[in-house]
């Protein structure tokens, strides 16, 4: 099902779930050299087929975006399916309270860094050849981009000014990329998680707290799993979703619905 060349910024859930699904070459990065490293023994131990590219870094440092992308296309020749995970969360704040360096911290890593990789992949998607379909009603496609936005990108909630607007920016990143890469044959969509069961928000009690309200309005009353925030990823990347272009497709239990 995934037979090109995988890319995960902010790696974890999503690159495990691209070595289950089949994808047999996968190169991955994080900020944080421990848990990408975990992840990268997850995905060895139980898919010894699998060739990765396992290299730590600042998705916000534009050097470090174009040498990683260079890096993966020196190794496996191509990128196929780029999904853009590498995210923080903001400090609860109202504007008046928050700072430069906060507002900078959250836009620099989810909107600057977010563009900055979309920006690396496409430049070499729009530069390869099209990875050819079997499927005679679907045309080859260069490359699919998925960006992980958020369902605070669509709509908001107390106290995070910074974070709404920098994953409204990435919805709006997603659209404008789109429109400008179709006749390219890459496809750039984007998903807006609603609370996911994920370190982001598991690790610290006071975190878990706020989210509680989220969690209670929200229709069907839990937390996402990863897995189904992955599921949403590996179907827009893959040929299934050739006709899915400029989409902020929401994985949030009905959050944004009420
Ligand atoms: N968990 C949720 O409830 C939720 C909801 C909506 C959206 N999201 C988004 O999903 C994405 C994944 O988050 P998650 O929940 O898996 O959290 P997570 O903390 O497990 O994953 C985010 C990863 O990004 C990495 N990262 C942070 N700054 C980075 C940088 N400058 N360069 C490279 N890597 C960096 C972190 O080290 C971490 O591994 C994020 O963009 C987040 O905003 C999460």
């Amino acid at each position: 099902m995934f037979p090109g060349v995988a890319v995960i910024t902010g790696a974890g859930g999503t690159a495990k779930a691209f070595a289950t699904a089949g994808c047999e070459r996968i190169a991955i990065t994080d900020l944080n050299e421990e848990s990408l490293q975990k992840t990268a023994e997850t995905i060895t131990s139980t898919h010894p087929k699998t060739h990765l590219l396992v290299k730590a870094g600042n998705v916000a440092d534009d050097r470090f975006a174009d040498s990683f992308i260079n890096a993966v296309v020196q190794q496996f020749g191509r990128v196929d399916y780029a999904v853009n995970c590498a995210g923080v969360l903001g400090k609860p704040m109202r504007s008046a309270e928050t700072t430069l360096e906060e507002f900078d911290r959250v836009n620099n890593v989810n909107y600057r860094g977010c563009w900055l990789s979309s920006r690396a992949e496409l430049r070499q998607m729009a530069s390869q050849s099209e990875l050819p379909s079997h499927d005679p009603n679907r045309p080859g496609q260069r490359g699919s981009v998925v960006n992980v936005a958020s369902q605070l990108g669509i709509v908001s909630r107390p106290g995070a000014p910074a974070y709404c607007a920098s994953k409204s920016a990435v919805i709006g990143m997603t659209r404008a990329d789109a429109i400008d890469y179709s006749q390219d044959g890459i496809r750039v969509n984007c998903v807006c998680p609603g609370v996911i069961e994920t370190p982001l928000i598991m690790e610290k009690p006071e975190v878990r707290a706020a989210i509680t309200p989220a969690v209670e309005i929200a229709p069907m009353k839990r937390m996402g799993q990863p897995a189904e925030v992955a599921d949403a990823i590996l179907f827009l990347c893959s040929t299934q979703a050739s006709f899915v272009q400029g989409h902020a497709m929401v994985v949030d239990g009905g959050y944004v619905t009420v």
